[in-house]
């Protein structure tokens, strides 16, 4: 007596219900049933072309197919723990449409390259997505930052004030960082782009198979040259996921800093309305609640990473059930990235920036101490002991209440008869951020050249 399951024939008996629970991934691969069948499909017709089986058998079992992709987009299809994952509910499915000849679908195949086909797909179909979503958050940087170029604010190391910088110069700094991830992404999909069909269970099948034929079918660029390797590795949802990582790193960065920044204390920011929220008790709150979210949900994406990377940890050759824990983390990142990288666009094209704020936190502090030495060291005295000097005058200048700016010139004779009338000019904030024009620094002109190479790379991508 064999049970009921597709591959029952050895058992003679049946799982408990919870036990099938447990090992079944039905309740969340069903995310997969596109691809499943895509992959089904392309097989299908591998076998159809390579004469492994008949016309006829093939015709059927490809217009079965074709039904059940129809009866999934309706919503048609009911799905059972007992056939355990969406591999086996969908030639379940094709059995109870189309009769026994369904099973002759599984030639040459197994479940375990089945299962990585079908996951490379999702992965690699996801992906021009969210390269999308990131270059549109570029485009509303490159704005915001071409009408900040001349808002100077406070730039911080160990978030001390420390010389001024442009604003514009701060948000081509992310611009920059979302470039790289872009750049990840992309590759992400030349390892994603390869195809484990046909690699079998692990060692290939003595069927005559055409794999470069499903590949193409399926539209990968490569297929995969070890079939042991094909269905054993997961490192391009690694690779996914890392990208993931980096990428709600720096979101919840520049999210940290707008937390900061709408604060009453630094008061630099406001969001809208539409991206904050109030108080069930304080009537006068507007808290930072989605900047706050998209920095809280970089953990559960570390935690996907750091998940998979411990699951894959020691797994030995080929394919293992501990690989089915790949999925969950991964569908949960698409599922957190998208939304987060259009909130997070929405939030930062409706910033309100206060100007004024900025500019006025670099006139009560010393960030304008390195332009003090810098002048005295363009008059000759190293800059050791420039900067020696001008850590005195800070120290004065703290007890006394008086910045560099407001020292008289005769003082400021005294320390070197060097110093000039000219130098007043030189401790202006907007001045000391014009200047600084050294490849990649923040002055206004570097800052524009930043922003031209960004429009330039934008433009190239829209007539990609
Ligand atoms: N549900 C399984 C997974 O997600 C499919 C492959 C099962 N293969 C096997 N030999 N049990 O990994």
């Amino acid at each position: 007596m064999s049970t009921k399951k597709l591959w029952g024939g050895r058992f003679q008996a049946q799982a408990e219900t919870w036990v099938d629970e447990f090992g079944a991934s039905i309740s969340f691969d069903q995310l997969m049933a596109d691809e499943d069948i895509e992959g089904s499909l392309a097989h299908v017709k591998m076998l159809k072309k390579t004469k492994i089986l008949n016309e006829s058998d093939s015709n059927q079992i490809i217009a079965g197919l074709e039904n059940v992709r129809k009866e999934l987009h309706e919503g048609k299809l009911e799905f059972t723990v007992e056939n355990e994952d969406i591999h086996m509910n969908i030639e379940s499915i094709l059995t109870d449409e189309i009769g026994p000849v369904a099973g002759k679908l599984h030639t040459g195949r197994s479940r375990n390259d089945q299962v990585a086909t079908d996951f490379h797909l999702y992965v690699k179909n996801r992906l021009p997505k969210i390269v999308e979503e990131i270059q549109t958050i570029q485009k509303t940087l490159v704005e915001l930052a071409e009408n900040n170029v001349e808002t100077i604010m406070p730039g911080y190391t160990h978030l001390q004030h420390a010389q001024p910088i442009s604003y514009g110069h701060y948000l081509m700094a992310y611009y920059s960082m979302f470039k790289r991830d872009v750049e990840r992404f992309q590759f992400n999909m030349k390892h994603a782009d390869i195809s484990p069909l046909g690699a079998a269970a692990l060692a290939g099948t003595t069927f005559p198979i055409d794999r470069e034929f499903t590949a193409k079918e399926l539209g990968f660029a490569d297929v995969y040259s070890n079939s042991l390797d094909a269905v054993s590795d997961r490192d391009f949802a690694l690779e996914f996921l890392s990208n993931a990582s980096i990428l709600m790193m720096h979101l919840s960065r520049f999210c940290e800093e707008i937390s900061m920044w709408v604060s009453y204390e630094f008061n630099y920011l406001e969001l809208s309305d539409k991206y904050t929220t109030g108080s069930s008790i304080m009537p006068q709150k507007k808290n930072p609640d989605m900047a706050e979210l998209i920095r809280g949900k970089s953990g559960r994406v570390y935690g996907h990473l750091l998940g998979l990377l411990s699951t894959m940890k020691s797994l030995p050759l080929a394919y293992n059930k501990d690989l089915q824990e790949d999925k969950e983390g991964t569908f949960d990142t698409v599922k957190t990235l998208l939304p987060a990288l259009r909130v997070f666009n929405g939030m930062i094209s409706t910033l309100n920036v206060k100007k004024d704020n900025m500019r006025h936190a670099t006139e009560n502090d010393f960030s304008n101490a390195t332009e003090l030495a810098d002048y005295l060291a363009t008059k000759g005295i190293p800059f050791r002991e420039a900067h020696g000097i001008v850590g005195q005058l800070v120290l004065k200048g703290l007890e006394n209440h008086q910045n560099l700016q407001d020292i008289t010139m005769d003082e400021f004779k005294k320390i070197s008869p060097l110093i000039e009338d000219d130098v007043y000019e030189v401790l202006k904030p907007e001045i000391a951020v014009e200047r600084r024009n050294s490849l990649g620094g923040t002055g206004f002109a570097s800052v524009r050249k930043q922003i031209k190479d960004a429009k330039a790379e934008l433009n190239a991508v829209v007539s990609e």
